[in-house]
């Protein structure tokens, strides 16, 4: 059975999609089939794995989402064999103004994704920096939720938002809905706060923080700018092991 996992977190710039492209290219590599859906408008992952998505592109999420097309017709093959993507495109943000009236409007990527999820072991969803319905309906498409959190000073205050946010939507649509867990992204053991805001997150969310720190690593921020993710760009790099100790790590969860 797929695994629907959503990588979210309304702040900015934490590492989502970084995490979203090099856990699924992770897992693929260990020889998982993978499919990975941009669901941010800013269509990041999209062009991370080298897809363009120009203006007369008619095949992505939103005419997925509106119901337009099937999901498997959007379906794009990436530069690793395991790895299907769906991309996104500015077009989406269309999405949550055109359903505001419509019922069912949560639920329209799990209407779309259930019919598709279980030819894959794993599906990530790259989610957008809001909490928006287009988020809505990446949590309610989920098994899971991984929540990547930049060691910062302000890094917990969003978070009792998101995790709201993730109850409100598990009373609601989907009450299968679980915290896979937090993953500390962009983490310099040199930096002092950073220590402090990974322990102060240790000590209160227990093992629900993930045993993998990412560190920071330029080669991960370098690599979206090849379409490549860290593993096909620098297979000797921190990045590449983190990402794969995380992938094993979300593996080991898993485990049936
Ligand atoms: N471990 C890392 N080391 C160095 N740079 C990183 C690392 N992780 C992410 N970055 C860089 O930090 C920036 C933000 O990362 P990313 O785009 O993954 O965040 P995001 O949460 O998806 O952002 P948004 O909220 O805009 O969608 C990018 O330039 C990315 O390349
Ligand atoms: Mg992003």
């Amino acid at each position: 059975m797929g695994k629907v996992i959503a990588i979210s977190n309304q702040k900015g710039g934490v590492g989502k999609t970084t995490t979203a492209i090099n856990l699924a290219a992770s897992l693929a590599v260990l020889e998982k089939k993978v499919l990975i859906i941009d669901a941010d408008p800013q269509a990041n992952t999209t062009s991370g794995l080298n897809f363009s998505p120009d203006s007369d592109q008619k095949r992505t999420l939103y005419e997925v989402m509106i119901g337009k097309i099937g999901l498997e017709d959007a379906l794009i093959q990436t530069e690793i064999a395991n790895l299907h993507m769906v991309p996104s495109h500015i077009n989406l943000v269309g999405f949550e103004i055109e359903m505001y009236e419509e019922d069912g409007k949560e639920t329209a990527l799990k209407r779309a994704l259930d019919p598709v999820k279980d030819n894959y072991d794993f599906v990530i969803i790259d989610c957008s920096p809001s909490l928006g319905l287009i988020t809505v309906n990446s949590l309610a498409a989920s098994d899971s939720v991984v929540i990547p959190v930049q060691p910062e000073f302000f890094a917990l205050e969003g978070l009792g938002k998101l995790l709201q946010t993730i109850s409100l939507v598990q009373k609601g649509i989907n009450p299968n809905l679980t915290t896979e867990g937090f993953l500390i992204t962009m983490f310099d053991g040199r930096t002092r706060v950073h220590t402090q805001v990974a322990n102060e997150l240790r000590s209160h969310f227990k093992d629900m923080v993930f045993n993998t720190v990412i560190q920071r690593n330029i080669r991960l921020s370098e690599a979206p700018s090849h379409g490549k993710p860290i593993i096909l760009y620098d297979v000797i790099s921190n990045g590449t092991t983190n990402y794969l100790n995380f992938a094993k790590e979300i593996l080991e969860r898993n485990k049936q």
